[in-house]
């Protein structure tokens, strides 16, 4: 009799080219972020306030060539993410009524039954679609604030400057929400910064939608003889 042994076992959860993606959020999107609160406050003397600028725009051209090289080489996983951060059903809104059970969790340390979901939770939806908007605003409106701004009508301006600035600040601190849910649940940083595999229990504790139905496994199956 063949026995699988499920301690071998791992699911891939983020393939290389989208762990060097979220590589490329983090070096692009976080300076260009802490620099934007920067710009908007402005706590600094002249020279800190220039430096803080040209971080903003390096940010700015790393998270828009990220961006770039991942639509070329991995279309595929943008359509994917699309289409699920836009799958919608009664189980998202039970998932949203008890907050995926994080404040259950963390302020009574209590366990609750939450609703199965597929490889992204209704807050991670949530998180990606208000990405895919406010990240494309930012980068597009960012670049003609920084080309064009002389040229560009007065009322066009303002209202790219004014987009620019809260939708920026809206994300920047969805950001550290992320942040600290990325950390907070340990199991998934350890895939998405290490090899991308996460064991196969833990995946389907979190996402059991996505673990009976598209499952990619990436290590041998164990077996044994007994
Ligand atoms: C040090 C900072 C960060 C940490 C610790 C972190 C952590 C994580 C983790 C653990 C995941 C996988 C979640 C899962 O599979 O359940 C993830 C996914 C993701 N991250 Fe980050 N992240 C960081 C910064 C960023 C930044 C700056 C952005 C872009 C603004 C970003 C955008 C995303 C997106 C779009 C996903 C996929 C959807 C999701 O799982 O929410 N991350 N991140």
């Amino acid at each position: 009799m063949k026995h699988v042994e499920p301690n071998g076992l791992r699911v891939l959860k983020h393939r290389t080219a989208s762990r060097l993606f979220h590589w490329g959020l983090i070096l692009g999107f976080m300076p260009a972020a802490i620099t934007g609160f920067i710009i908007w406050l402005k706590p600094l003397n002249e020279a800190m306030m220039n430096l803080a600028m040209q971080i903003h725009i390096a940010g700015a051209a790393i998270l828009t060539l990220s961006c770039a090289l991942y639509a070329i080489t991995s279309l595929d996983r943008i359509v994917a993410f699309v289409r699920l951060s836009f799958t919608w059903d009664d189980k998202d809104l039970g998932w949203m009524l008890v907050g995926g059970g994080y404040p259950q969790k963390m302020l009574l340390g209590k366990q609750i039954d939450v609703p199965p979901m597929d490889k992204m939770n209704s807050g991670q939806k949530i998180f990606g679609i208000c990405l895919l908007f406010g990240g494309s605003f930012l980068i597009m409106s960012g670049w003609i604030l920084y080309a064009f701004l002389p040229f560009a009508p007065k009322a066009f301006s303002y209202w790219m400057d004014f987009g620019h600035l809260y939708i920026g600040l809206f994300l920047g601190v969805f950001m550290f929400v992320h942040i600290f849910l990325g950390v907070y649940n340990w199991g998934e940083f350890k895939a998405m910064f290490g090899d991308g595999t996460q064991p196969l229990k833990e995946a389907e504790h979190h996402n059991p939608l996505w673990i009976s139905n598209k499952i990619e496994s990436v290590s041998p199956v164990k077996t044994r003889s007994s």
